[in-house]
């Protein structure tokens, strides 16, 4: 299996591994852990902030031979698929969601983001960069962020980062080399809300609808009072928590 490569400090491991990749070829599944980063990336350009030595960060090095742009919405379900699959091997009870279109939710909160950042040419996807902030042994969290829950708050056990680290790479990288014919629907089974009347806001325009699955470009598909189902790109709606 792919290296795991370890750093005490450094800004961020998803910034460390596009340095790494400038420097020339990279070991496939290549991934570098911290215990800390001082300039955290997330979602939407937004920070990550995480308590040092406490949870995971990580990003995993994929360089696929042959992928076409088009396919990158199906590559990025795949990863938060072999995620929760890494993790219910580890805790089969614990009850996770897919908060499309980059978390893994428990029950209402957010246990784990995911910030992938890809390099293109010519139709081509050269690389990826697979940014995962998991929190884990985190008992306390700031009271700026939204609705965090860590792994020891679910489970009341402490975790072995390293371990967790080789644990959700091993998932993750098998998931994108043979991942399982079916794959789709485990994916849709797993959706946050689906099947459920949620709360949205699109342009400045709150509606509601239910999410019935997301389609092969990605994007989430919510039917409409009307029966009418509207599919819409992640940047183009926002789920409103209750
Ligand atoms: C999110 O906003 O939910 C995504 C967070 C992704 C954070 C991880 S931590 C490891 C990797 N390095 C970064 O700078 N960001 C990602």
């Amino acid at each position: 299996m792919a290296d795991l490569r370890f750093y005490t400090s450094i800004d961020s491991t998803n910034k460390e591994a596009r340095r790494l990749l400038a420097q020339g070829p990279v070991l496939d599944g290549l991934t570098l852990l911290t215990y800390e980063q001082t300039e955290g990336r997330g979602q939407y350009a937004r920070t990550w902030t995480a308590e040092p030595g406490a949870n995971l960060t990580i990003s995993i090095i994929h360089t696929p031979p042959d992928l076409p742009v088009k396919d990158l919405p199906l590559i990025n379900m795949k990863v938060t698929l072999g995620i929760i699959h890494a993790l219910h091997t580890l805790e089969p009870d614990l009850t996770l969601r897919i908060k499309w279109p980059n978390d893994i939710y428990v029950r209402d909160k957010k246990l784990c983001g995911i910030l992938i950042e890809n390099a293109l040419s010519e139709g081509r996807v050269q690389d990826m960069i697979i940014g995962i902030g998991m929190n884990v042994n985190e008992t306390s969290f700031p009271t700026d962020l939204p609705n965090p829950v860590s792994l020891i708050q679910c489970t009341g056990k402490k975790y072995d980062l390293p371990a967790l680290a080789e644990l959700i790479r091993d998932g993750v990288m098998l998931m994108l080399t043979s991942g399982p014919t079916g794959w789709k629907s485990a994916y849709d089974n797993l959706l946050y809300g689906l099947g459920t009347v949620c709360h949205f806001e699109s342009d400045g325009l709150a509606f509601h609808g239910m999410i019935t699955g997301v389609d092969l470009e990605g994007r989430m598909l919510v039917k409409m009072e009307d029966g009418e189902v509207k599919a819409y790109g992640s940047h183009e709606v926002r789920m409103i928590m209750g």
